[in-house]
């Protein structure tokens, strides 16, 4: 599996050095993505792209780059989401907010640079593949692009951001169920961004459309199945355990399907997602043990 080493060496030579350009930004957008994180969605790009293409250079200038871009989109989501008009939350990943770091019209800067900058690190792979690999360039420009749009929609207003949008506003006058709601928004806020990284990574090496939309659904589970476990385990785990404020939501009056279903019943549905993703696994081609992993370390109780 792509080790962690090898994403955090590639994130911190793509971030802008911390005295390069306007005070104390490329400090806090280094701070806010370097300071630790499973690095779950940079893992599952590579892994997706390994998938379908042995050829490590064509990582090396489509998926690597994205996999930075993810992780600076979700890393600006991260900083967005704990601002006092957000979640208002003061720790994460073991240590202080970015805008309790750096105070808040930094950390709205932070995120909105960061957001920018996934688009530079994307935009700047694809003139790096056209001028040191022509021929790659012009078999792979069609996948590239494809990739981006898959990538900057799944975060955008139809996607991750609308399920902040829901997250904080709530539904208004919505008679669908409780959990069809939790639902759209978990799949919004979580699942796209998850979904991105394997449809990018599969898209970038070339597979299929059957392949891609399989993915899609997978990353669509497994984002789901990921923020029930999160919202147990913001009433369930100590600080030491996730870096971040404990009993957030509940502070937040959040509506989760902890608050609405208990937590047993949120346990149990976990439970059900995890199996279902398995079972998708087992549609895939090839070597899918990374996923395995993944799947196994954070859903297996
Ligand atoms: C946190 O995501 C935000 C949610 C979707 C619940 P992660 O738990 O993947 O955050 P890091 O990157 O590991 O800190
Ligand atoms: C965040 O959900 C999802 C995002 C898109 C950022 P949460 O608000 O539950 O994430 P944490 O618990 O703060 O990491
Ligand atoms: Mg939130
Ligand atoms: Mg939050
Ligand atoms: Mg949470």
């Amino acid at each position: 599996m792509t080790d962690l080493q090898t994403i955090e060496e590639m994130l911190e030579k793509c971030l802008p050095a911390s005295d390069e350009g306007y005070g104390l930004l490329s400090e806090a957008m280094r701070y806010s993505v370097l300071g630790g994180g499973k690095r779950l969605r940079a893992i599952m790009l590579i892994e997706s792209f390994r998938l379908f293409s042995d050829d490590r250079e064509l990582e090396k200038y489509t998926a690597h780059p994205f996999a930075c871009a993810i992780e600076c989109i979700h890393g600006y989501s991260l900083v967005h989401d704990d601002l006092p008009a957000m979640d208002n939350d003061e720790f994460r990943r073991g240590a202080l907010t970015t805008h309790k770091r750096y105070g808040h019209a930094m950390g709205i800067l932070t995120g909105d640079a960061l957001l920018n900058y996934s688009m530079e690190i994307v935009t700047r792979a694809g003139e790096e593949l056209e001028q040191n690999k022509p021929d790659y360039y012009m078999d792979n420009m069609r996948n590239f692009m494809h990739a981006a749009r898959i990538l900057f929609t799944k975060a955008g207003a139809f996607g991750m951001i609308g399920g902040q949008v829901l997250d904080v506003e709530g539904f208004g006058d919505d008679s669908r169920s409780d959990r069809e709601k939790l639902e759209e928004m978990c799949e919004l806020k979580t699942s796209r961004l998850f979904q991105a990284a394997l449809c990018c990574g599969a898209v970038l090496a070339g597979a299929d459309e059957t392949a891609v939309s399989l993915f899609d659904d997978i990353g669509r589970i497994m984002g789901l199945a990921f923020q029930i476990r999160d919202d147990i385990l913001d009433v369930t785990a100590s600080f030491a355990e996730t870096g971040k404020d404990t009993g957030s939501d509940a502070k937040n009056n959040k509506s989760t399907f902890v608050s609405v279903f208990g937590l047993d019943r949120a346990r149990e549905y976990v439970g059900e997602l995890y199996e279902e993703l398995k079972t998708m696994l087992g549609k895939l081609p090839g070597d899918k043990s990374a996923f395995e992993t993944i799947f196994d370390k954070l859903f297996s109780l």
